[in-house]
């Protein structure tokens, strides 16, 4: 007689399957993601699906899980299958069209929040920019947290600015946020006292390395940054001063080893511009990285 298939055998089996199909990808997480699929497909949430291990598997959670295990085998992000994202304690509704919010990135938040904290204008209003707002994460994780920020998120793809606009509605931030549409600063009619901006920044070649899911999966104008990767940064400081406040800060998320690259390109172009006493930090993620460049400009000592 054989033993029952158990819920931990398909998702052992589960884990290594998609740790040998993906295996260029270098996941980590193959556990993990085959029980939040497991959780989707039974409607169970972690816990459960942790403590229904010694249970005899279902025969109705075998096709539906199949179903969600063949998708993301075929490299759809876990993200895009789950439809939703946490990110900075907020669950983001993400999808074929918008970056899926990484980790990484609440550092530049938490740089942000501090900026608006400490900008003159905070017991008023503060005037936020988030360029290339993606699923709108970084700019509703501020507005969220800052109830004094009025945030302008812009982004040149009109899909992301959807996922963007759902999100918004979804946390009900339509009266500080506004959505525009248009390329890097040039949107933006009022100055800016915090100016946010985790713009794509591969290069060209470490594009064409990236695991299937990024590179096949999410949109490109979102990963890929130009030739070197700083392109976009390059010609975002280019436009700092035409729309930066007199006191002001932009605060910038790189990639790893772009960070004396991007300070250069930022401080050159504010200091061309005429902008002295510039005060420049850096941020490191929770790997260690430095990881966001924040230029403050007239800022109170402090
Ligand atoms: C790295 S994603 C960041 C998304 C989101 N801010 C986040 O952190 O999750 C970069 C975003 O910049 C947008 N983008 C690319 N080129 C742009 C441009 N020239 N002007 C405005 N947005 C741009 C992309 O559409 C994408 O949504």
């Amino acid at each position: 007689m054989t033993s029952p298939r158990l819920v931990r055998d398909l998702l052992h089996e589960a884990a290594q399957r998609l740790l040998t199909v993906h295996a260029a990808d270098g996941i980590d997480d193959a556990r993990l993601q085959v029980e939040l699929l497991y959780g989707l497909a039974t409607g169970l949430d972690r816990v459960h699906v942790i403590a229904a291990g010694g249970d005899t598997l279902p025969a109705a959670a075998v096709e539906p899980f199949e179903v969600l295990m063949e998708r993301r085998l075929q490299h759809e992000p876990l993200a895009y299958i789950r439809g939703k994202r946490e990110f900075f304690g907020m669950t983001f509704e993400v999808g074929p069209g918008c970056l899926v919010p990484r980790p990484e990135t609440e550092t530049l938040v938490e740089a942000a929040l501090e900026a608006v904290k400490a900008h003159p204008g905070a017991r008023r209003l503060v005037r936020v920019a988030d360029i290339g707002t993606g699923s709108g994460a970084i700019a509703l994780a501020v507005a969220q947290h800052s109830p004094n920020a009025k945030v302008y998120a812009v982004d040149v793809s009109t899909e992301a600015l959807q996922w963007a606009g759902r999100n918004m509605r979804r946390f009900g931030l339509q009266d500080r946020v506004v959505l525009l549409a248009g390329d890097l600063a040039e949107p933006l009619s009022e100055p800016i006292d915090v100016l946010l901006a985790n713009l794509p920044y591969v290069s060209t070649d470490e594009f064409e390395a990236l695991p299937a899911q990024i590179r096949e999966r999410e949109p490109r104008i979102a990963v890929e940054g130009g030739p070197q990767g700083v392109e976009l940064i390059a010609r975002l400081a280019q436009q700092l001063d035409a729309h930066l406040a007199p006191v002001a800060a932009a605060i910038f998320e790189v990639g790893a080893g772009q960070i004396s690259w991007a300070e250069e390109l930022v401080t050159n172009a504010l200091t061309e511009a005429g902008r002295t006493g510039l005060d420049v930090r850096y941020h490191r993620d929770l790997r260690g990285i430095r990881r966001v460049l924040e230029v403050r400009v007239g800022y109170p000592a402090g």
